[in-house]
């Protein structure tokens, strides 16, 4: 029998992920300074290594490279929790499953193109495609199912990550113009993605739009992410629950 799936599940705060992890098995958790792993497993065929990185790159880095380190097997790292909406065809509880991220803030021209990453000599990474496939199909299913009744319309496309939280109309829109066809915004997602492609592990963001990134931002972010803390474990569990039809690992 092939070994169980290994899954690194990663968001900025508790609300994010869920902070009860009641749902899953045999759960321990481990401290490395003020960053706590937990491991646990999710029915027969599933183990999760699990961690509230904080806000920002420098944070999501850290975390993914220590969660990386502390389950080597892992098969797939997923970062998920909200992001405002760059796109205004989006609104709150509307999902954005990235098949491309880029990190806004970098720029180390003339050297490099702005945006290209020096270390990957890319300004865009895109997940691998059949895990992105996977994830795809599997939330259409979820949501043909009714498991995830109360989110919005399920999209993909650029979601755009820097250590900024956006909440001006003026910066979105000049974001907007130097990157076609950005969907979101958010501060961890692509820095997430470098580290997994730089080790060589698979990784999808999946982000649920809480706010416009406009004027309002902040307040719409605060009352969305109390309420989404009860909702964010049935987007991820739409994923485990379809762990069979995942890429062979
Ligand atoms: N995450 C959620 N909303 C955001 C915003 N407006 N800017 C950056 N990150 C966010």
């Amino acid at each position: 029998m092939a070994r169980a799936l290994h899954i690194g599940v990663l968001g900025a705060m508790p609300e994010e992920i869920g902070s009860d992890l009641s749902h899953l098995q045999e759960l321990q958790s481990e401290q490395h300074g003020d960053l706590t792993i937990h491991h646990g497993s999710w029915g027969e065929d599933i183990r999760l290594s699990l961690a509230w990185s904080g806000w920002g790159k420098v944070s999501a880095a850290r975390a993914a490279t220590r969660l990386l380190c502390s389950a080597p097997d892992i098969d797939l790292l997923l970062f998920t929790g909200v992001a405002g909406a760059a796109d205004p065809a989006l609104k709150q509880w509307d999902v954005v499953l990235a098949n491309a991220v880029v990190q806004h803030d970098m720029d180390a021209s003339p050297l490099f193109p702005r945006f290209t990453l020096p270390a990957l000599n890319r300004a865009q990474l895109e997940p691998d495609p059949s895990w992105f496939q996977w994830a795809s199909t599997a939330l259409a299913q979820a949501d043909q199912a009714g498991e995830i009744d109360g989110f919005g319309t399920l999209s993909t496309g650029l979601v755009a990550t820097g250590d900024r939280f956006i909440g001006n109309a003026a910066v979105l829109n000049a974001l907007r113009g130097v990157l076609p066809g950005l969907r979101a915004v958010e501060m961890e997602g692509a820095a997430v993605a470098q580290v997994a492609e730089q080790e060589g592990i698979p990784w999808l963001v999946l982000r649920v739009i809480s706010d416009g990134a406009d004027v309002n931002a902040a307040q719409s972010f605060g009352n969305f992410i109390q309420r989404y803390d009860r909702r964010a474990w049935c987007l991820i569990q739409a994923l485990l629950s379809r762990a069979e039809q995942a890429p062979q690992q």
